[in-house]
């Protein structure tokens, strides 16, 4: 490749696994729109209800919990956790009226090492997230630990073959194998439900995951 392209993509791929600075902003926004289909799946999927409590690891811009907040109403409360402190300035700014009246709190921290107490959240979801996580097992062991006994997790992936065919990809995602995440999930004690939903450029996947 181009050297100045691959420049070019390798920043975007940095981006996309941890939206900073000036690009950050325009990443953030690019995000909501471009991952609106999967976002909007994985919550229908978890079958949200108003007054549970719900999560968003790795929210990005933020959309998902907007429709979490919508989801679980006055009475129940959503968490979003982020690596970006970026990515937590955006949704304090955005939704400062939604964190002031406690319905929502963000908290920096990792897929792998949770700011969650165990047992404590009835739907969590992660959606485009796990291509930058080396520590699949750990991540899924630690999404498994904060879910109630009734709790469902929807994990969201593009599907990785299309993914693949993305030049920015091969900078630094990991693109496994759907197969390759259920059974991470099962591992952790989950019992897991394939979906693939059609859509371009890129077919998505949802792993719906509950509590054995
Ligand atoms: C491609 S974006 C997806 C954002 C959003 N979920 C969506 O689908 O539009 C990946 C997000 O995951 C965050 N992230 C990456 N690694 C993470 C980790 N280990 N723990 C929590 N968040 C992480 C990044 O900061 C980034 O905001």
């Amino acid at each position: 490749m181009n050297p100045v392209v691959a420049r070019v993509m390798s920043t975007v791929a940095g981006q996309l696994g941890n939206p900073s600075g000036f690009l950050g902003k325009g990443v953030a926004r690019m995000l909501d729109r471009g991952n609106r289909f999967l976002i909007d799946a994985a919550v229908a999927a978890s079958e949200v209800a108003p007054g549970e409590s719900a999560a968003d690891i790795g929210f990005g811009g933020g959309i998902g919990l907007t429709l979490l907040l919508d989801r679980v109403g006055a009475q129940g409360t959503v968490t979003g956790v982020e690596l970006s402190r970026d990515m937590l300035k955006r949704a304090e700014s955005r939704l400062a009226q939604d964190i002031s009246s406690g319905r929502l709190r963000v908290l920096e921290g990792s897929l792998t090492d949770l700011p969650l107490a165990d047992g404590s959240l009835d739907v969590v979801i992660t959606a485009n997230t796990l291509y930058f996580v080396p520590e699949l097992d750990r991540a899924c062991a630690e999404l498994a630990r904060v879910l109630r006994p009734k709790g469902r997790l929807v994990v969201g992936v593009g599907d990785p073959d299309a993914m693949a065919k993305m030049p920015f990809t091969q900078y630094g995602f990991t693109l496994r194998p759907v197969t390759e995440l259920a059974a991470a999930l099962e591992q952790a004690g989950l019992v897991v439900e394939q979906r693939r939903l059609e859509h371009r450029p890129i077919p998505v996947h949802l792993l719906i995951a509950r509590p054995e």
